[in-house]
């Protein structure tokens, strides 16, 4: 298996720097440096080893973005920020899941920003807090726990919000949930553009990259990205939190809202979402999960979450085991670390 150290720092390093690509309608955005790019891009020589040696894995290290933690709603996070901070807002609303890592970065992106947060996250009510509402609040972010867990009670509780702000004389900006949306996936599309510039500069060429999709947001961004930057490589998104059937449309009317910041039309027969590693439901963990993060922890030393990144792990392993998978591929390490910490027993109806 090959290894370039030299060429892997070299494509890491800033000045593999995507500036001169963005499409122009982007870099007009306001946008709040929260990480100076790229993100490392590097091959799993003992993980590949591992798994037989019928792949070359690389892992795109979105977890090593620098606040709270990590992980890759920063991306989406800079231009949701920006925007906020152009809109003259002061107060940042979002929602979630308790685990969400989307909330807990928008607490540590308001916090950098200095704007309040408020996250409103999916009840019941637990005690004590998970690491994730313990790092949330840590972060200086109010937290509001819907009663239960249905999403019309967490939708009406980020209504309240909202109108107590602003009835108090504040200016909310509202975050859609997971950073989704056309002005987030901008931040997504930036990560594909880096990816095609990396893969260039260590002239290698992925047949596959794999990354869990929840919201669609980073599948849809990463995507466009991909082909902006010339790179062909058949994106594989993992669904982790709904299955195709209501995901898909989703990702469709996400491509539609960055074709006017890209000017590129991505057919959405080019959405690939494999449904088959959801398990029982989102955030609760699969055998295979826990094997593949496992497996990655013992032969390379890093970590992966069971909720997100560990699905699209298993994934990933199935399809090298099984042979689908040869060639170069990409593991999208998308974050999520303080899941691992999380209680998740019963967590379908949390
Ligand atoms: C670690 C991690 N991976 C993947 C995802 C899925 O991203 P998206 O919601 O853009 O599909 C999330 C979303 O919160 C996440 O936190």
């Amino acid at each position: 298996m090959d290894e370039h150290p030299d060429d892997v720092a070299a494509a890491n390093r800033p000045a593999a720097n995507i500036a001169a690509s963005i499409p122009a309608a982007i870099a007009a955005l306001p946008r709040f440096r929260l990480f100076d790019e790229p993100s490392p891009l590097h091959p799993l020589t003992r993980f590949s080893a591992a798994l037989g040696g019928g792949a070359d894995v690389w892992i795109k290290r979105e977890d090593l973005l620098p606040l709270a933690f990590g992980g890759n709603k920063l991306r989406n996070l800079e231009f949701l920020v920006g925007a906020a901070l152009a809109e003259e807002t002061d107060a940042l609303v979002t929602s979630g899941r308790r685990w969400s890592n989307h909330c807990r970065l928008t607490a540590a992106a308001g916090a950098k920003a200095g704007l309040a947060v408020h996250l409103v996250l999916s009840g019941p009510p637990v005690t004590p807090p998970g690491p994730n509402e313990r790092l949330d609040r840590m972060l200086g972010a109010i937290v509001h726990v819907s009663a239960t867990d249905a999403r019309a009670d967490r939708e009406a509780l980020v209504e309240e919000v909202v109108g107590s702000l602003r009835s108090a004389g504040h200016r909310p900006y509202l975050v859609p949930v997971g950073g989704s949306g056309a002005v987030g996936a901008a931040g997504q599309e930036l990560a594909g553009l880096e990816l095609a510039a990396q893969a260039r500069s260590l002239g290698i060429s992925p047949e596959a990259v794999i990354l869990p999709s929840a919201t669609g947001g980073t599948q849809a961004g990463v995507l466009v990205g991909l082909r902006l930057g010339g790179l062909a490589t058949r994106l594989e998104g993992i669904a982790v939190a709904s299955p195709p059937a209501e995901l898909v449309p989703v990702i469709g009317r996400l491509l539609e809202g960055l074709e006017p910041l890209t000017g590129l039309r991505v057919d959405p027969a080019e959405i690939d979402l494999d449904g088959s590693h959801l398990g029982r439901a989102y955030g609760i963990p699969t055998s295979a999960a826990s094997e593949a993060a496992e497996l990655l922890a013992r032969t390379e030393g890093i970590l992966v979450d069971p909720i997100y990144t560990a699905k699209a792990l298993a994934a990933l392993i199935a399809g090298v085991r099984s042979g689908r998978l040869t060639g170069t591929v990409v593991f999208w390490h998308a974050g999520g670390t303080p899941g691992l910490f999380e209680n998740l027993a019963g967590a379908a109806g949390t």
